[in-house]
């Protein structure tokens, strides 16, 4: 049996949920796109992918989770986060920071959510300077909820400039990044799943990730080798 059929057999026994969460509720929203985007390379690496979209939850603040009529529906949305195995989030700059519709979703979840899934982080700013500081904040959120976070992030900034009617990235290369976010939580999230060492090494040798070339040949700054 060749390696690649090997591959193919572990991918097809594996199955691999990534799901998607926008800190944005805005109807054209940048950061949900980055976010569909990204799940587009969780997809192309074979992944099962949903945007869990934040407004459909009916999520109370955090503090009131316990009032009637507030239990079902954030057990709804725990139960539907525990199910994947890697989870992309995407927040918009606003103050400094995440959102808080992100912020607040986050709150309501905790290690069982996240402990031991692959996460991916993605951020859009209405500045040229783009969404460090709530990619940053994001990045201690993911390592306190003992999750994975993947060194692969994207920033993208002028966001109102930054996608098509259709959500496309009008810059190939930033599209080129947000699929390499979710090419790497699929990845390293079916890595996770391998039941023994000899799947675990298939896997790692048949696909080393990597760089996200961009569409002129460059390497795009940021990503990883
Ligand atoms: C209340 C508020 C605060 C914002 N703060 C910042 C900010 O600190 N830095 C920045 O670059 N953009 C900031 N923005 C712009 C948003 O990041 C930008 O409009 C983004 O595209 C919104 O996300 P969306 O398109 O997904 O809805 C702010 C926007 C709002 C409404």
């Amino acid at each position: 049996m060749l390696v690649t059929q090997i591959v193919d057999a572990v991918r097809e026994s594996l199955e691999i949920r990534v799901v998607g969460l926008s800190g944005s509720l805005r109807a054209p929203s940048a950061t949900r796109m980055a976010v569909q985007y990204a799940l587009k390379g969780a997809e192309e690496e074979g992944a099962k992918v949903q945007v869990m979209d934040l407004a459909a939850y009916n999520l109370p603040y955090w503090g009131l989770e316990r009032e009637e009529g507030n239990v079902k529906a954030v057990e709804r949305f725990r139960s539907e986060l525990r199910a994947s195995d890697g989870i992309i989030l995407g927040s918009p700059e606003i103050h400094g920071s995440l959102s808080g519709v992100l912020k607040n979703a986050l709150d309501l979840t905790g290690i069982e959510e996240f402990e031991g899934k692959m996460v991916g982080l993605v951020g859009v700013a209405g500045g040229r300077v783009g969404a460090t500081e709530a990619l940053s904040h994001l990045r201690t959120i993911g390592r306190s909820l003992h999750a994975w976070v993947v060194p692969a992030q994207v920033s993208i900034g002028d966001s109102a400039e930054a996608f098509k009617l259709n959500g496309e990235p009008i810059d190939p290369e930033t599209g080129d990044r947000l699929k390499l976010v979710g090419r790497q939580v699929a990845h390293f999230a079916r890595l996770h799943k391998c039941e023994n060492h000899a799947q675990f090494l298939k896997e790692w040798e048949a696909h080393p990730l990597t760089t996200a070339e961009s569409s002129n040949g460059k390497r795009s700054p940021g990503t990883i080798k």
